[in-house]
């Protein structure tokens, strides 16, 4: 691959999901951090990843983040679990040495994952996430690492994304699916108190999950996470943060019909969004 040489100019941070997902964090990176550019890229021609093999994700992860990198982007923040589970590693240590080892991919399960050390009373925490992500196991690994006194119970609700994607939020059909969910998750542990969306798709349900869930469950969404989490590592990196631009811009990039993209996103932000398509 051959980059082109922008390192030395500043640009934008990217965002990247296999499709809309992404967009519950890039909402909160944009109310965060309005000075800086963004970039955001949705897969949906391709989405959803949560089905879809190691190879096969590792492969249109990496295009995507290459093109990114093409485009100007320094720090790429693949705002997509089953991505960071199965191509982050992979891009960090094999790709990026030998595309540009100043360049960074950081993702959204670490951060997550150091949020949940204190938060949890009964210590009993549930991860949704698709069938990709849980079959990973990178949540269970990651929290064992840093709190092994957590007691993990994951599942897996591969219908969730294509809901999303198909905008039926709002029906009895996305009800139907998100209440087994949950009756799974709770009948196989009780004491759960914390439920991560391990799932960037999944905050586009949140209303539905909080009205089928007791008040004293408390649910996970990562936008808030992924950004504080983002401040805090731009702090301990100038370097990075001095190689931003700031012109409070955010473009939009789609693999599927840009219109109907653009449409979608300015539901789910709130905000007037164009987008352009990119054909891969
Ligand atoms: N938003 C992606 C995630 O966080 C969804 C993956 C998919 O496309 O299935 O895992």
């Amino acid at each position: 691959m051959i980059l082109l040489n922008r390192d030395v100019l500043p640009g934008p941070i990217a965002v990247f999901d296999s499709g809309y997902g992404g967009l519950t964090v890039l909402q909160n990176l944009l109310d965060e951090f309005p000075e800086y550019d963004f970039i955001y890229f949705g897969d949906n021609a391709r989405a959803p990843y949560g089905s879809r093999s190691f190879d096969v994700v590792y492969r249109y992860t990496r295009q995507v983040v290459q093109w990114l990198f093409e485009r100007g982007a320094h720090l790429v923040i693949l705002a997509c679990n089953t991505a960071s589970a199965k191509a982050l590693r992979t891009i960090q240590q094999v790709d990026l040495p030998k595309w540009d080892p100043s360049r960074r991919v950081l993702g959204v399960i670490r951060p997550s994952v150091e949020l949940l050390a204190g938060i949890s009373g009964s210590g009993h925490i549930g991860i949704l996430g698709t069938e990709g992500t849980v079959l990973s196991q990178s949540y269970p690994l990651e929290i064992n690492k840093l709190s092994p006194q957590l007691k993990v119970t994951q599942e897996p609700c591969p219908l969730w994304v294509p809901i999303v994607e198909n905008h039926q939020m709002e029906t009895e059909g996305a009800r139907f699916f998100v209440k087994k969910n949950l009756d799974n998750l709770f009948e196989k542990d009780r004491d759960i108190d914390t439920v991560v969306l391990g799932c960037t798709h999944y905050p586009l349900l949140l209303p539905v999950i909080r009205e089928l869930l007791p008040d004293k469950v408390r649910v996970i969404s990562q936008g808030p996470v992924v950004a504080e989490s983002l401040r805090d590592y731009l702090q301990r990196h100038p370097d990075m943060e001095r190689r931003i631009s700031r012109t409070g811009t955010c473009e939009y990039f789609t693999s599927e019909q840009a219109d109907r993209f653009g449409e979608s996103a300015t539901l789910f932000l709130k905000r007037p969004v164009t987008a352009t398509q990119i054909a891969f």
